[in-house]
């Protein structure tokens, strides 16, 4: 920011005017710093649902929705979703650089001897029914987590703080792998520590005791890169959610937690489990045509699920990349002519060469594919929204890392619109 870098607010009714500073980040649009908004003017701006709000500084996502770019820490998705794998990924996320190999050898043996959980968190499984939501069951379990760790949860602590971190990226694929187990009744499968971080993730999944389970290179390469499409994503809900449960100061494991039960709404990151409820509802292409109608329709609450974004008013560069995976994925198993992926591909086609869509500027986001990649990888419709909050776990833990850092930060606390009763005395009920 150059020092004379502001603006005029300038108030035409009580014709007083305040300035206000302008501030430039590394890319991307200026903000207007109004902290001392309300000191000069008496004044709150007024934002629901933050669409034109800065909550912070960040160093860690960038993403520019009218260009279709999303960089971690600067390197494009594109290129990290071809020469990484997600542990490489959760190292850049929280560390700001990517690892050397022998710095990735270190990183690979850190989370991998964290893997197991304590035995006593298998008991909290059994309190659940068998069909329970998965996302019930994580809730349950990742906020018990701070349980078990009393003495390293001094997040003022940078040592206590890359341990937790360590603990939640390790721990989050055993415990989303027994929320499936439990849920089929099947025994839960301890970490292999002489398997990759994904590959371990699958045989926890779906390994059973009584013999080996042999993976195809294919379908696991797939996973890791879905997993590095949903490792961050800017101050996106759940993040929010993270980064304001962290201003008051609680503990790492309860703001995950926070995060997981923000991100399961089906407007977030419940979305891919519901675009596989819509294909299967629209089940033909001849139905499209009418749920489009539907879509378009005031009245009608339905939405086209996996469509439209906040910020990416342009193709979200997910949505290509994992249509692309779910082409590989479903290559190699010989189902390049799955109907639900035919239909999910005319349904874009047909959306996107439509006025309501091409004006309102809904593109596929990052859940359209994603289901249909995750069945055909064996992943029950129901885990999918948990596998999203095991890959975005490493960016909430990444933004709480840089919000609990951040000297700018303070516990957050907006104030609001009032729109109640003004002040009145209260009649005793015998008068009332
Ligand atoms: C994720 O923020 C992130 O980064 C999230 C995420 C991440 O990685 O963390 O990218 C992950 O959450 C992706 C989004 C998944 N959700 C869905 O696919 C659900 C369907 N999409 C919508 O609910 C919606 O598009 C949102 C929630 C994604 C975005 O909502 P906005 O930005 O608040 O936009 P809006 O609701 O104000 O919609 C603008 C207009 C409205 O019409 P008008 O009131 O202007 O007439 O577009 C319409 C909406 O009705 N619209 C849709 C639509 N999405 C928006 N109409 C039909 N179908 C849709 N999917």
């Amino acid at each position: 920011m150059t020092d004379d870098n502001h603006v005029i607010l300038q108030n035409e009714t009580t014709k007083t005017s305040c300035e206000l500073p302008v501030l430039s980040g590394t890319i991307g649009p200026d903000v207007i710093d109004i902290r001392t908004l309300s000191q000069k003017t008496g004044m709150f701006t007024y934002d629901p649902g933050f669409t034109s709000t800065a909550s912070c500084s960040s160093t860690i996502t960038y993403i520019d929705g009218d260009q279709g770019v999303l960089l971690y820490r600067g390197y494009p998705i594109e290129q990290l979703a071809e020469k990484c794998d997600f542990l490489e990924v959760c190292y850049l996320l929280l560390k700001s650089e990517l690892p050397t190999g022998r710095e990735m050898q270190g990183f690979v043996k850190e989370v991998t001897y964290h893997t197991m959980v304590h035995d006593q968190l298998t008991n909290f499984y059994k309190g659940f029914r068998r069909d329970a939501h998965p996302m019930a069951t994580i809730v349950a379990v990742v906020g018990a987590l701070s349980a078990f760790y009393h003495h390293e949860l001094d997040i003022r602590c940078p040592i206590d703080r890359n341990l937790s971190a360590i603990r939640l990226i390790a721990k989050m694929p055993t415990i989303v792998a027994m929320s499936h187990r439990y849920s089929t009744g099947m025994p839960f499968m301890y970490p292999q520590n002489r398997l990759g971080y994904v590959e371990n993730f699958m045989h926890m999944m779906h390994a059973t005791p009584c013999e080996d389970y042999v993976q195809n290179p294919v379908l696991v390469r797939a996973m890791d890169r879905i997993m590095i499409l949903h490792a961050d994503h800017e101050q996106n809900a759940s993040t929010s959610t993270v980064r304001l449960a962290g201003s008051s100061g609680a503990n790492p494991y309860a703001c995950i937690t926070s995060g997981i039960a923000c991100l399961w709404g089906a407007a977030h990151g419940g979305a891919n489990e519901a675009v596989l409820r819509m294909l299967e509802e629209i089940g033909d292409k001849s139905k499209i045509g009418e749920f489009i109608k539907r879509a378009k329709d005031k009245n009608d609450p339905f939405r086209l699920m996996g469509f439209g974004h906040r910020v990416y008013k342009n193709h979200d560069p997910r949505a290509k990349l994992m249509r692309n995976t779910c082409h590989e994925v479903l290559t190699e198993l010989g189902l390049h002519d799955d109907p639900l992926f035919e239909l999910a591909l005319e349904l874009e086609r047909i959306a996107l060469e439509d006025d309501y869509f091409i004006e309102k500027k809904l593109y596929p986001n990052v859940d359209f594919y994603s289901g249909i990649v995750m069945r055909a990888l064996g992943i029950p419709t129901v885990m999918f929204t948990a596998i999203f909050a095991m890959a975005r776990s490493v960016g909430w833990i990444a933004h709480w890392d840089e919000m609990i850092s951040d000297k700018e930060q303070k516990i957050g606390r907006p104030r609001q619109l009032y729109k109640g009763p003004a002040k009145r005395d209260v009649i005793a009920i015998s008068g009332r």
